[in-house]
This record gives C-alpha cells, structure tokens and sequence, in this order.
C-alpha cells in the first residue's frame, strides 16, 4: 500500500551536466526537486520504505524524462542535497541511448530512470483506477477537511512555478482531487512534509504500524 510523491520540475534539467558546486544555477532548480526528494522520501535515521517519488524532469536538451525512487528497495540514501544530487546525475547519465519511452530502467536497486513525462509516471502506477489522486494546491480544500487516504494514494507536487497548463490539463482528466495544506503558499518539500505528516497521524491512528527503517 504505497504513497507516490509525483514532483514536476518544469525547467529542471534532464541533464546529467549540471555543476555540484552550484546546483541551483546550473540546473533548472533540481535543488527544489531533490528537496522534495528528502521530504517525501527520509525520516530521521530512515526511509519511508512506502513512499515512492517520482522526479519529472522537463527542462534542457534530453526532457522529459522521470527518476524514480523507491522506498522500498533503494538503499545508501543520504539527506544532503549534494548527496541526493549525485545519486540523480549518476542515473541521468546511466540512461542507455534510444531507451524505449516511458519504460523505466533500473540502474540500481530502488533507482530507475525513463525517457518520457507525466505519461511515464502514470504507466507506473499499478491500479490507478484505484488510487486516490490528489494534486497539492494553494488555496484547496484543507487536508484536514476531510478524510484523506493514506495508502495507495498519488500526490502531485509543483515546483516554485506551480504546474503548466498540459500537466493542469492533464491531472484535470484524471480527476485528481486538489488539497491544500494551509493558508500559506510553502515551499513544495515543506508542503510535502505537512502531507507524509497528516497521512502519517491517519496511518497511525487506524491501528497500523509504521514503515521506515535504516536508509543504509
Ligand atoms: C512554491 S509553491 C508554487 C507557487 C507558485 N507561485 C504557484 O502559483 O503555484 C510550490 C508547490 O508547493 C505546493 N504548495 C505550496 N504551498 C501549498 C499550500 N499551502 N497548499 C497546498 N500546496 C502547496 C503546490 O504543489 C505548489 O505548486
């Protein structure tokens, strides 16, 4: 019973040629994203071994492409942003040429890169009929209003920019349901952390038992 973290960075690059020394600058913003990375995916001392992100990475040359990262069976993460940002250039530069799109390739264990966008993401997701869909928006109705999900649930997350028009569109058709986390617009990974945090108290409170452990 999963959560997925789907983040858009609508110029993030998806290029493995971005600098460690100024991530910020020299790649689209991937700094938010990696963020939102820690956010949804390390607690302290540990992993939410639920929670699968997925990064869609729409700016530069080489986009779209998506990052996925699994919870479940990825192993070595560290929280630092510089940490996080090798681990996305190594699978950036892993992805063989003329890759199928929107098939995921694994480079390792919890760690799998596709060429292709939002469509990418959605071929991944197992029963999406049957999840709930919600997409983190400002000024929403209050996750707090009413009974959120907490397993098998997809959450959509904008960048500093919010979402384009297509992926609007998009989620539009899918009917994902808007939530908000308050009257203040957060930054995306604080927001995400207020989400993992209200399904959590749900989680908790219908008797099950948490799920992160050791992230090494
Ligand atoms: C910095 S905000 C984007 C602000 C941008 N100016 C806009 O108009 O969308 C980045 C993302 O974090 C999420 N977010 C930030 N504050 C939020 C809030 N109060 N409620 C729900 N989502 C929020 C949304 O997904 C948003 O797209």
């Amino acid at each position: 019973m999963s959560r997925r973290f789907v983040i858009i960075g609508q110029k993030a690059t998806a290029s493995p040629d971005f600098s460690l020394l100024d991530i910020a600058g020299t790649s689209g913003r991937i700094d938010i994203l990696l963020r939102c990375l820690r956010s949804a995916l390390l607690v302290s001392h540990g992993l939410r071994r639920d929670t699968i992100v997925y990064l869609v990475l729409l700016g530069g040359e080489l986009a779209p492409r998506v990052l996925r990262i699994d919870g479940g069976h990825i192993r070595f993460v560290r929280p630092d942003e510089r940490q996080l940002a090798i681990l996305v250039q190594k699978a950036l530069l892993r992805l063989p040429e003329g890759s199928p799109k929107d098939a995921f390739f694994e480079v390792r264990a919890g760690l799998a890169v596709a060429t292709g966008g939002l469509d990418a993401v959605l071929a991944d997701v197992p029963d999406l009929d049957h999840a709930r869909v919600y997409v983190l928006e400002e000024n929403a109705r209050d996750i707090r209003d009413d009974a959120v999900a907490s397993a098998n649930v997809v959450v959509f997350v904008g960048d500093q920019n919010g979402f384009d028009e297509a992926t609007r569109a998009r989620l539009a058709s899918l009917r994902a349901e808007p939530i908000g986390v308050g009257p203040v617009s957060l930054h995306a990974d604080d927001a995400i952390t207020i989400v993992q945090n209200e399904m959590d108290r749900r989680h908790a409170s219908s008797g099950a038992s948490a799920s992160s452990s050791p992230a090494s």
